[in-house]
């Protein structure tokens, strides 16, 4: 039996030796390893081995079972291995790629998740709300009669049914302070706007904005101005001069309009007009705390302040586009550059 089990071995290894192809390799493990291979009939044979070489036959069965398992797990390794090399043959593994084109963010994206960081290290939230809209978030609640110009049928689009496609940001405001739960309420609100607006370099009829609300007890004009000056100063540099000048929107009182000095090279620099702002009009939260029946924002109490800016007219002048509407046009050859 050991003898034969000798012969067994020094056969297959020769044989497993000469193996080419990886289905020669099978057919190898089949007839020694197999139901009805060679080494199973021998192990099956055990049975009627005199207990005495027991232990030595069986000792020696393993090894070579073990021998031959290995064996074959080499050889396959070494056949996988020849045809790797097969299939690279010829080619230079150390030369670099040739690059893949792939997509980025859009110049607008990038800015907006930029002034959401900046916002977010002030403490203020992330809010949203529909772009359908009902005239009291868009209009009545932030103290714009119904006979206000920004409610006329050709400035703003409205649904057959009553609602709006909101002219701004600013219905945010409502909607927050509606569901406030506690002070202080300080929230940002990135969203896209509409307006009748013939569409040319500096305007579109959707666009859009970031708003900022903030109402607590205190919240004074100064608060207003470093959050505004600090924003604008992380977006577009330190040195970027911001000014203030009065306006009037119905909201807020008193207003302003922020300006940003924009210098391009080779361009006279200018200012541009970039955002509104003010502190909330007491009458604003007189029609919140009627809405909401309680006194979360008596307007004796508490003060606050609220901006929007044109996401999309900071972004011309953060890279110089001389273009609103290369902003929608998916252009390649634009959007390639950022
Ligand atoms: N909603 C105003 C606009 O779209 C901007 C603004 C927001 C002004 C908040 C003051 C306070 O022009």
């Amino acid at each position: 039996m050991l003898a034969q089990l000798d012969q067994i071995q020094t056969e297959s290894l020769a044989e497993l030796g000469s193996i080419t192809t990886e289905e020669a390799l099978e057919q190898f493990r089949v007839a020694y390893m197999g139901k009805k291979g060679r080494l199973t009939a021998v192990a099956a044979g055990m049975k009627n081995v005199p207990v005495e070489e027991k232990p030595a036959v069986g000792a020696k069965l393993n090894e070579l079972r073990n021998a031959l398992t290995q064996g074959i797990e080499e050889k396959q390794a070494a056949l996988e291995a020849e045809k790797d090399a097969e299939a690279v043959k010829g080619i230079d593994l150390t030369l670099p790629g040739k690059p893949v084109p792939c997509g980025a963010l859009h110049p607008l994206t990038r800015l907006r998740d930029r002034a959401v960081q900046a916002l977010r290290r002030m403490g203020f939230a992330y809010a949203e709300g529909p772009e359908i809209e009902t005239e009291w978030y868009c209009f009545d609640a932030l103290n714009t009669p119904a006979d206000h110009p920004a409610r006329n049928e050709k400035d703003t689009f409205y649904l057959p049914d009553g609602r709006l496609l909101r002219t701004h940001t600013s219905t945010v405001q409502i909607r927050t302070m509606e569901a406030a739960k506690a002070l202080p309420v300080r929230i940002m609100a990135p969203g896209a706007a509409y307006r009748r607006d013939e569409i040319d370099a500096t305007h579109l009829s959707v666009f859009n904005q970031l708003e900022g609300l903030y109402v607590a007890e205190n919240v004074s004009l100064a608060d207003l101005k470093g959050t505004l000056e600090f924003f604008f100063h992380e977006i577009l540099g330190p040195q970027t001069q911001v000014r203030f000048r009065p306006h009037f929107f119905p909201f807020t009182e008193p207003s302003f309009e922020i300006d940003v000095k924009f210098e391009a090279k080779g361009q006279e620099s200018k200012w541009i007009e970039i955002a509104g702002c003010g502190m909330v009009d007491p009458a604003v939260f007189e029609a919140v705390s009627t809405k909401r029946g309680d006194e979360l924002f008596d307007p004796n109490k508490v003060t606050g302040f609220a901006f929007g800016l044109g996401l999309d007219r900071l972004a011309m002048i953060l890279h110089g586009i001389t273009d609103i509407r290369h902003l929608i046009e998916n252009d390649v050859r634009f959007l390639g550059q950022f």
